[in-house]
């Protein structure tokens, strides 16, 4: 067959689909996923044509997706609870409310008003809750520290349409970052004071709104968001709280892989988090860390060998007496866990983990006298303050029934939730993938790409053909680049759409001199870089190579 031959061909299926398409819209009623063959091609149909679409996070993730919702004419909402885009990017000196002891259970529900739509105007110091700490509740300040720098490179952590200067840092602040997504925000107008233009629509995005209830109406089979937006009311000393409910088509959830702190299950811990020193608790997370000076002369404990650890007690360690860091043995280190255990200052006093607590005399003479019993037998003491660089688990308690112990699970390589393919999660790493990811959902919602039958993806991801993790992709690497760029464009020469670039080689190359120094030296050979297939397999989980890196995005990145 002649290329004009098979060009005419694909065009020819495509009009057949489009007119398969059309007459399949007509068939009511659908039952909730059915799906239907055409010709010897089948594919994943919804109920009715996908017209409402809401983003929930407006992080380098949502803020993509809902981008291109944008601009493929769906009528969208994107729903953040802190008062500004930019995700775990938008640093303030705002510290977030102190983290429960233990571990609150991931599927806790908020309170919601018994009738909606609901206002309330709460008063300081209502139900004992500060109106600081309600308004911190309700957003969460981001777990940033002011001196925090990227620890991956300016060229992997990139979003489209506002390059960063080519005269660059190699890594960036956290400032910097929160810069560059907000001007993407601010290039698609979705910034917080942004006016939208666009008469026919509702404004897009809804700020200091947080995502309460997710719920699928049986009845006209769309999504319900319950949804609570607060207000400070700085004249009259109040905060205003409103509820109330959007019924959508489809659903992105791009609410990030990094949700709620962790506090570690060490006894004596939930006592020990009760204690102060003055007006600052003795025992506190990581998420709280913002400057360095306070720490002066003290001698500080440091639970946990990941970033956080690492990063935080490098930069304490110019003003501290002494940095101490408990780290549990790991029999198979990766390179982010390696880079981070050599990245602590050279003054670190390493020492076992932690078996509990001891006893304490007082709740309010700090822990400097109480003692912390290590696994080796070891007691330690005169310690000033305990930093739990413990990490993060994912709590979206408006999600339990569309998840598995909190975590997505159950989802097509394009990040829909197979069971039900109007929802979909965002599932890699935003700065490379993330833009593929949201051409994908923008071309199944519009019927331009189309998903294999339900039985079929739930097969290749029963068989672990398509092989996720938690909220990230970690085996794929880059065949799911290659993954992305193929389909969507075949897809696009099929059923309408524009041609995507695949991932610039440039940018991989410079990927690589990074991790070459960052991380094993040898990790990655320069010599043989682009021979992405026949790279040998590390022995550190399943990521091989750079490319595993850029998309090894675990619990990592
Ligand atoms: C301390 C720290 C350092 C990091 N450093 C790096 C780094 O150096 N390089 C790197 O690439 N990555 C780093 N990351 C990872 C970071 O998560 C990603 O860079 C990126 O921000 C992920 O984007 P996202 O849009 O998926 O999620 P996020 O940026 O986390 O955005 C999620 C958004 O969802 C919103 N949200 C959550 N729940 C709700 C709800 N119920 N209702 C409404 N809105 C909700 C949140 O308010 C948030 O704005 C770091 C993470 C942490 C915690
Ligand atoms: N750009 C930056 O500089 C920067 C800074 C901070 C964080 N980050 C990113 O943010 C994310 C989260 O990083 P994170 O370091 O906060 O969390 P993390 O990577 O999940 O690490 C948690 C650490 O806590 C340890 N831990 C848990 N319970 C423990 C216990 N009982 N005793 C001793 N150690 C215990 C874990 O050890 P085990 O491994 O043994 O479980 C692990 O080392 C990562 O993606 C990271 O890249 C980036
Ligand atoms: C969106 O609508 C505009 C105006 O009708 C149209 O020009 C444009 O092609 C549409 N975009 C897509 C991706 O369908
Ligand atoms: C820290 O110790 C040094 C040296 O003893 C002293 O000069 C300095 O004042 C101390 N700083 C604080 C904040 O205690
Ligand atoms: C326990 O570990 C600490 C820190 O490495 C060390 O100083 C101490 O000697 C060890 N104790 C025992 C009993 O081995
Ligand atoms: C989960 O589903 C159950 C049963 O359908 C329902 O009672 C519950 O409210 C749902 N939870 C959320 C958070 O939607
Ligand atoms: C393109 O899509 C068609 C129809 O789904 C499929 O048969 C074909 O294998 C695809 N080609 C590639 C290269 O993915
Ligand atoms: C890459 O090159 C190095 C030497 O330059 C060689 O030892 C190694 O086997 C090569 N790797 C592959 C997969 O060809």
């Amino acid at each position: 067959m002649s290329s004009l031959d098979r060009m005419l061909n694909l065009l020819f299926a495509s009009a057949l689909a489009s007119l398969s398409v059309a007459a399949a819209a007509q068939q009511a009623p659908f039952s909730a996923h059915s799906t239907f063959s055409e010709a010897g091609s089948e594919w994943t149909v919804f109920h009715h044509p996908i017209k409402t679409v809401a983003v929930i996070g407006a992080g380098p993730a949502g803020l993509q997706a809902a981008a291109k919702l944008v601009e493929h004419n769906f009528t969208v909402r994107l729903f953040d609870r802190a008062p500004s885009p930019g995700g775990n990017w938008f640093y303030t000196d705002e510290t977030p409310v102190r983290e429960p002891y233990p571990d609150r259970p991931f599927d806790e529900a908020p309170h919601i008003p018994e009738s909606l739509p609901s206002t309330y105007y709460y008063e300081e110091g209502e139900e004992g809750i500060t109106l600081e700490d309600r308004w911190k509740e309700h957003w969460q300040p981001r777990p940033l520290w002011d001196n925090l720098h990227t620890n991956s490179p300016a060229v992997i952590t990139e979003l489209p349409d506002v390059p960063y200067s080519t005269d660059r840092p190699w890594v960036l602040s956290n400032h910097d970052i929160q810069r560059h997504v907000r001007a993407y925000a601010s290039f698609h107008n979705l910034n917080a004071n942004d006016y939208q233009t666009d008469s026919r629509r509702a404004p897009v995005t809804s700020y200091s709104t947080r995502v309460d209830r997710l719920e699928k109406i049986e009845s006209t089979q769309k999504w319900r968001l319950t949804l609570r937006k607060l207000e400070r009311l700085q004249e009259t000393n109040r905060i205003k709280a409103d509820w109330w409910t959007e019924d959508f088509d489809a659903v992105v959830v791009a609410t990030g892989p990094y949700v709620s702190p962790h506090v570690a299950n060490i006894k004596g811990l939930v006592e020990w988090s009760k204690v102060k020193d003055g007006e600052q608790y003795s025992v506190y997370h990581s998420q709280s860390y913002r400057r360095p000076q306070r720490y002066e002369n003290k001698t500080i404990l440091v639970v946990g060998a990941s970033v956080s650890a690492s990063e935080i007690a490098r930069d304490i360690a110019p003003y501290a007496q002494d940095v101490l860091a408990s780290v549990r043995p790991h029999p198979n280190l990766h390179p982010f866990q390696l880079r981070s255990r050599l990245r602590f200052p050279d003054t670190t006093k390493f020492v076992p983990e932690i078996d509990h607590f001891g006893s304490l005399p007082a709740y309010n003479k700090g822990i400097k006298d109480a003692t912390i019993h290590l696994v080796n037998g070891s007691v330690l003491r005169g310690i000033d303050e305990v930093i739990l660089a413990t990490g993060y688990i994912h709590s979206n308690n408006f999600l339990p029934n569309f998840t598995s112990d909190g975590q997505p699970a159950n989802l097509h390589w394009t990040g829909h939730y197979i069971p039900d393919p109007t929802l979909a999660y965002t599932n890699v790493r935003p700065w490379t993938i993330g833009k593929y990811q949201s051409y994908a959902f923008a071309k199944v919602w519009e019927g331009t790409a189309h998903l294999p039958p339900q039985k079929q993806m739930q097969e290749d991801y029963d068989n672990a053909k398509y092989h996720f993790r938690g909220l990230f992709a970690s085996a794929a690497s880059e065949a799911l680049f290659r993954q992305y760029v193929a389909w969507l464009n075949n897809e696009s020469l099929i059923n309408g759409g524009r041609f995507v670039e695949p991932w610039p080689v440039e940018k991989r190359e410079v990927f690589v001199y990074y991790s070459e120094v960052e991380w094993i030296k040898g990790y990655v050979n320069l010599g043989n870089f682009t021979d992405f297939e026949t790279l040998p397999a590390r022995e550190w989980d399943s990521a091989r190579v750079a490319w595993d890196a850029i998309v090894y995005e675990d619990t990592e990145w």
